[in-house]
């Protein structure tokens, strides 16, 4: 029924279950400093949210010092063949450049102390072999994402916090350089004449950079950082993301291959979760993913990642993600993931889903359950499918088991807000059903949002016959019960 098995012993947790793989992650909940809102008679500035100060994500400079600077990359450039330095590999480029840049500050006769001049030997090399200033960014491990607006603003996000930062590019030209040396690592280009780009670093980390004339005030650059000890669902508990019992509850869903759908909006921790549950996918199954750009990463031996390729200049050779998914099914897949469905893919994925695949997963950009549903039924339109409405939420209902909702809060802290079977049609309409819910009761002092997550106390959900073939109805009754103790004992 639920397609073929081996080695099921009720009761047993599954064999790919692990312990939490890396020390606690930066704690999502952070402080809010907005101005709380002011009486009707006070100034409008006062009304204004107050805008923090950057934060100090490099040293202090003075502009003397990015004169100095200059005038020494002049004289380098003038001295040595700067492209003969990438022959070289890192380390002994540096010290060739540590060399030069010596020299220079003595011929040139520049009063700097020890540590200013060592400062500047890193800066210098920062530009010239690594990422320029974006460098102290990239080597720091707390940091979510980045983003470069043009050459003199960069926020970055941490603990789900955006902040501006005092990173500055010495001038638009030099972002540029940097973008084009990002996206030439993986053999692609980014100029006027092609001035959208997604590329990815040598760590994995994912990059968009866009250009001008289409970007007005310089390059934008956004770097996804990818991390290496990925958040696992202990973490995500210790968070606050979930309870544990919510928490137990995706690990059978995970594992007795329930077809789920992870929705949310961007940044809200979908592919974070979506790699948290496959950890609960049994070792003896083959799974294959299809990715944007390879974010997954599976700890199972039988996996087969598979990435989309964008059209090259002349418009020609793109692999899309409908390429890939359809090309999956004739790899015998037990399980497709897809990272991210954003189009007429889905039509392909919930006919997988229908067609012997359980356990497949992807995600979906939607605010809630009921909205993955509705975007779900617009991509299909999408493919240019003229099914009747009713037909195409029949697939859906006959395709999909469960929703997971990701959310990033207002205080920038990250919850698992749903977790939520689609049940089946009543009529003209899919009908559904929450697990479990995180419900906001307000906000404290801090601007923290305060709220619990709860059971619904449904004690039978739909997939309770799926988790007794698997053998694991009793550990989903223990979650559900104990969910339910909870909430009383909390009440
Ligand atoms: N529950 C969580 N608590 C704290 N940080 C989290 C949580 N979930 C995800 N993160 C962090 O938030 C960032 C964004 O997560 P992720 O890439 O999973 O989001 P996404 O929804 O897939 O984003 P996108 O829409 O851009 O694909 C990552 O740095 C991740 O480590
Ligand atoms: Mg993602």
């Amino acid at each position: 029924m639920f397609g073929k098995r081996t080695n099921i012993t009720p009761g047993t947790p599954p064999a790919t279950l692990k312990p939490a793989a890396s020390p606690a992650a930066p704690a999502p909940e952070v402080r809010r400093e907005e101005a709380k809102p002011a009486a009707a008679s006070a100034p409008l500035a006062a009304m204004r949210k107050s805008t923090p100060p950057p934060v100090q994500a490099s040293p202090q400079r003075s502009d003397q010092y990015y004169q100095t600077k200059s005038m020494i990359f002049g004289a380098m450039i003038e001295s040595i063949d700067l492209s003969q330095l990438a022959k070289l590999d890192s380390a002994s480029a540096r010290d060739e450049l540590r060399d030069v840049i010596t020299e220079i500050l003595a011929l040139k006769n520049v009063a700097m102390s020890i540590s200013e001049q060592e400062d500047m030997l890193d800066d210098i090399c920062n530009d010239v072999l690594g990422f320029g200033p974006l460098e102290p960014l990239l080597a720091r491990d707390d940091i979510a994402d980045i983003m470069v607006n043009g050459a003199d603003r960069t926020f970055i996000e941490v603990a789900g916090k955006i902040q501006l930062t005092n990173i500055r590019f010495r001038d638009n030209a030099q972002l540029m350089n940097i973008c084009q040396r990002i996206v030439s690592q993986v053999g692609r280009r980014v100029d006027e004449s092609s001035p959208i780009c997604d590329a990815r670093l040598l760590d994995g980390s994912r990059v968009n950079v866009i250009a001008p004339p289409l970007a007005i005030d310089g390059a934008a650059l956004t770097i996804r950082k990818f991390k290496k000890d990925k958040l696992t669902l202990e973490q995500l508990t210790k968070f606050g993301s979930i309870s544990p019992e919510g928490a137990e509850v995706l690990k059978i869903i995970g594992r007795v291959r329930c077809n789920t759908v992870i929705s949310g909006g961007t940044g809200s921790g979908k592919t974070t979760l979506l790699n948290c549950l496959t950890r609960y996918i049994d070792e003896d199954e083959r799974i294959i993913t299809c990715e944007d750009a390879a974010e997954l990463q599976l700890q199972q031996a039988h996996v087969v990642r598979l990435e989309t390729r964008p059209p090259n200049l002349e418009g020609q050779g793109a692999i899309t993600m409908r390429d890939l998914v359809k090309n999956c099914l004739r790899m015998r897949p037990e399980r497709i993931i897809v990272g991210e469905v954003r189009g007429p893919e889905v039509f392909d994925l919930l006919q997988a889903m229908n067609t012997g695949h359980d356990g497949s997963m992807g995600t979906i950009h939607a605010n809630s359950p009921r909205e993955c549903l509705a975007r779900m039924e617009a991509m299909i339109a999408m493919g240019g499918y003229s099914l009747p409405p009713k037909t195409v939420r029949e697939m859906i209902t006959s395709s999909v088991d469960i929703i997971v909702q990701a959310q990033r809060l207002r205080d920038g802290s990250r919850r698992i807000t749903h977790i939520t079977e689609v049940m089946g049609m009543e009529g003209d309409v899919i009908v559904t059903q929450d697990l479990f819910v995180f419900d906001i009761q307000g906000e404290d002092a801090n601007g923290r949002v305060l709220g619990k997550h709860k059971s619904t106390g449904i004690g039978r959900p739909r997939m309770w016959e799926r988790a007794r073939y698997y053998g694991d109805d009793k550990r989903l009754a223990a979650a559900l019960d104990a969910a339910e103790v909870r909430d009383e004992r909390v009440a």
